[in-house]
């Protein structure tokens, strides 16, 4: 697939997802200047650029999307034809402690983002377009049953979902309003290389290599639909060429697992790879008070992506887990260097009242 852009701007790409996406676009598309403006708070880490930082396509840019005059200038400065806007606070528990830390990034930040592609391309929209990076936690909570899909009305429930869909809700409005070519896509929970280890999935990695304990919510029964962070960057590369404007497009691979089910998976392939006993690690888990207003279950319905784009997953999630686990084994600096320092205050007070 070739790119008609010649300057996209990626917000957020230092972080999880975003370091994955800048560098899937620095390397496939090399005649394409790449721009990536991250805030470096502790999710962003340039240590997950490394192997693209020296590329002739890519700069890097420290500053915040709050910051209107910045936007101003590095739009002036580098004509972007494509932005696509992964910044954000995205960890739901610290949402539940700072509410106003996400409404100021994820809220005025893209309002302020908005503002400056308007201002940006005045009027001129051929060849341009915004992607909104987003979730599906803004379709709230399903219960046993049903998936989400594009049409499903948006009910967040906690306050990272509730600016999650209310940045969506302006992204669209400015669509509507002033004619600004935009795509939302809202994807289900991901996985892989570079997650930090707040969330679940690293969070019981780190903790199994040093053997903590491996800290439930309630009974482990909330389900979450896991899919491998690079086939999430994937698609957003194909629904960015491909996709119609105006449009919304859910991405999910169809792998719901309870939260017990899959750390249980998890304990086992630790045990191989690190040579101990079968059971050694399910043994450190350990059920603690359960998060504020915890959403029982999401699970994604990527019909739409599907049939539209020809989009599906590319790897089974046992090949998943099995490649992230064996990168985090093979990166212990990387883990160590953001589990050093803030991240024993955060963990303290996040885990030491749950019991
Ligand atoms: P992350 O927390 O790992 O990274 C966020 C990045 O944004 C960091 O590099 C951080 O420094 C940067 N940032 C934060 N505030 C900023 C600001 N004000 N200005 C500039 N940069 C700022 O997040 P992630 O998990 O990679 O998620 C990226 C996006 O994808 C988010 O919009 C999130 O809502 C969405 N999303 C995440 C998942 C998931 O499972 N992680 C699933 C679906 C959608
Ligand atoms: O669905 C997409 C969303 O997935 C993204 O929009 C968010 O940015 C991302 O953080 C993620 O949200 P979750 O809340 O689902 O992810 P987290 O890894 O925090 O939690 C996954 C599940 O595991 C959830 O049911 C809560 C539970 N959990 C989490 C932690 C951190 C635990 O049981 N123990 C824990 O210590």
């Amino acid at each position: 697939m070739e790119t008609n852009h010649k300057s996209i701007l990626i917000t957020g790409g230092a972080g999880f997802i975003g370091s994955h996406l800048t560098r899937l676009f620095v390397n496939k598309y090399p005649g394409t200047r790449i721009v990536n403006l991250d805030k470096l708070t502790y999710a962003g880490n340039l240590e997950n650029l490394k192997d693209i930082e020296k590329k002739e396509n890519y700069i890097f840019v420290k500053g915040d999307i709050c910051d209107a005059e910045l936007l101003k200038s590095l739009f002036e400065q580098y004509s972007f034809d494509g932005v696509l806007h992964c910044a954000a606070e995205s960890h739901v528990d610290r949402s539940i402690t700072d509410p106003l830390a996400f409404v100021n990034t994820n809220v005025l930040g893209t309002v302020t983002l908005l503002n400056a592609a308007r201002a940006g391309w005045n009027g001129n929209f051929e060849g341009k377009l915004f992607y909104h990076i987003s979730t599906d936690e803004v379709y709230g909570s399903l219960g046993a049953t049903g998936f989400f899909t594009e049409k499903t009305p948006y009910d967040p429930r906690s306050p990272y979902s509730s600016s999650k869909a209310s940045s969506d809700h302006f992204v669209r409005a400015y669509h509507h309003t002033y004619g600004i070519p935009v795509i939302v896509s809202n994807c289900s929970n991901n996985y892989g290389p570079y997650h930090f280890p707040e969330k679940l999935i690293p969070l019981c990695i780190n903790n199994i290599i040093h053997s903590k304990p491996l800290p439930i919510y309630g009974k482990g029964e909330n389900v979450r639909d896991w899919l491998f962070v690079e086939d999430h960057v994937k698609a957003i590369d194909l629904i960015f060429h491909k996709g119609r404007i105006g449009e919304t497009y859910n991405i999910g691979g169809h792998n719901e697992w309870k939260n017990i089910d899959i750390i249980r998976e998890l304990c086992k392939q630790m045990d191989k790879k690190l040579g101990r006993p079968d059971g050694t690690s399910e043994k450190l888990i350990t059920f603690v008070k359960d998060r504020a207003g915890h959403d029982l279950r999401y699970a994604i319905d990527p019909t739409k992506l599907t049939e539209e784009l020809g989009w599906k997953p590319s790897l089974q999630f046992e090949e998943g887990l099995a490649r992230t686990i064996d990168w985090y084994l093979a990166n212990e600096k990387w883990l160590n260097d953001v589990t050093s320092g803030e991240y024993m205050k955060y963990y303290e007070e996040m885990y030491s009242g749950r019991g």
